[in-house]
């Protein structure tokens, strides 16, 4: 079976968009000259459009995780309260980070496979006036939840609190108006919806959250922001930059404006109701059962009794199609398709098609053209 080719349907890295794979093969320039001094206040400009933020956005070179530590670490002092809001992986991601900044953390834990409530939200910070952050996650990666970024920031109400968003699998499928709503924090990554390669972190401090990085006494170096701002006026990082993961997001968000980001949204809503249909129209089970919470970039699927890893497998040393496994206590009971970034409609159609191969090839009983056709169906509709 040829090998070369093989398709990411994971939640990350994602295909990367073949225009921002040769910016990467461009000659390297100085990293402190004028033509990366241009281009990187072009890009920073452009990246606030994105985040909807009059405040900061920094470029850091590491993956998403990066960003979430940024976020941490110029927003906390050790011995702080922190509400972090638990109902996946990286939910939890956020809760060990914090604890590991010395935070006092309390986990307001939801199920997984469902989306936070606000009103708990509410609950939660009317009980403590010392909480100095929220954490939340928008696209819980792990479980293909969608939480109400929105919601949680109206909750809030007048409580001071600040608000941190992961936006690492969402960033340019959700909407994520930050100066509208009131989030103070955003962090998100290259390898995913940007439809680049991994690398970059991208992290935007609103006004709040920047006086707050003055007055935070976490111990920082590498990824002290306030370092990032001095460097920023002259069109400079204070460490060596990923030039080419510059030219390539540079290209991304062209690519992002010339679609449109509301067509974006759109085209990633459009994939996940493919994807959801051609699934239950297979007789798999979701794990999220509420279409208001499910993921635009991601779905999990509840195996039952199929053997996840050898229909894996097959999927991708057969068919070249790459699903992803579990997560956390989701681990060995669901499989993951990741539909984001560099996707088409109509390559959820071929997805659909490949998932039906491989049910049949790891001895599942299943009607060949009932996925294709309910995936078809709703492209159909919006067409
Ligand atoms: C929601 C979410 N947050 C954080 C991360 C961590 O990003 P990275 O692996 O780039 O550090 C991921 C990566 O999958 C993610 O999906």
């Amino acid at each position: 079976m040829f090998q070369e080719k093989k398709t990411l349907f994971i939640p990350g890295p994602t295909p990367v968009a073949p225009g921002l794979l040769r910016a990467t093969s461009r000659p390297v320039i100085n990293h402190r000259g004028p033509e990366f001094h241009e281009l990187f206040q072009r890009v920073r400009s452009s990246l606030g459009k994105l985040f909807h933020t009059q405040g900061k956005v920094f470029i850091l070179t590491g993956s998403g995780t990066s960003a979430m530590e940024a976020a941490v670490a110029n927003t906390i002092s050790p011995g702080d309260k922190v509400l972090v809001l638990v109902g996946g992986a990286f939910g939890e991601r956020w809760a060990k980070l914090t604890e590991a900044f010395g935070a006092q953390v309390e986990r307001l834990a939801y199920p997984w496979g469902t989306a936070v409530c606000p009103d708990r939200v509410r609950e939660a910070l009317a009980k403590d006036e010392s909480i100095k952050a929220v954490f939340a996650t928008q696209n819980e990666s792990s479980t293909g939840v969608a939480n109400d970024i929105e919601a949680i920031a109206k909750a809030r109400g007048d409580h001071p609190a600040l608000l941190v968003v992961d936006a690492v699998s969402s960033f340019g499928a959700m909407e994520l108006d930050m100066d509208g709503w009131g989030v103070d924090v955003a962090a998100t990554a290259s390898q995913k919806c940007l439809m680049m390669p991994p690398g970059l972190a991208l992290v935007a401090f609103g006004q709040r959250a920047w006086q707050a990085a003055s007055d935070a006494k976490a111990p920082r170096f590498y990824l002290d922001l306030r370092q990032y701002d001095a460097f920023a006026d002259i069109g400079e990082t204070p460490f060596t930059p990923n030039v080419h993961l510059c030219f390539a997001l540079e290209e991304a968000v062209g690519m992002l404006e010339r679609e449109g980001q509301q067509a974006a949204r759109d085209r990633h809503l459009l994939m996940r109701n493919m994807v959801r249909a051609g699934l239950a129209a297979l007789g798999l089970e979701l794990l999220v059962k509420d279409e208001k919470a499910a993921s635009p970039t991601v779905t999990a699927v509840l195996g039952g009794d199929l053997d996840i890893p050898r229909f894996r497998r097959i999927a991708e040393d057969e068919f070249g199609c790459v699903l992803s496994g579990g997560q956390g206590q989701l681990k060995t009971t669901t499989f993951r398709i990741g539909h984001m970034g560099y996707m088409l409609p109509v390559d959820m159609v071929g997805l659909l098609a490949v998932i039906e191969l491989a049910l049949v090839r790891a001895g599942k009983s299943v009607e060949f053209g009932q996925g294709v056709k309910a995936a078809q169906q709703v492209l159909l509709e919006e067409v």
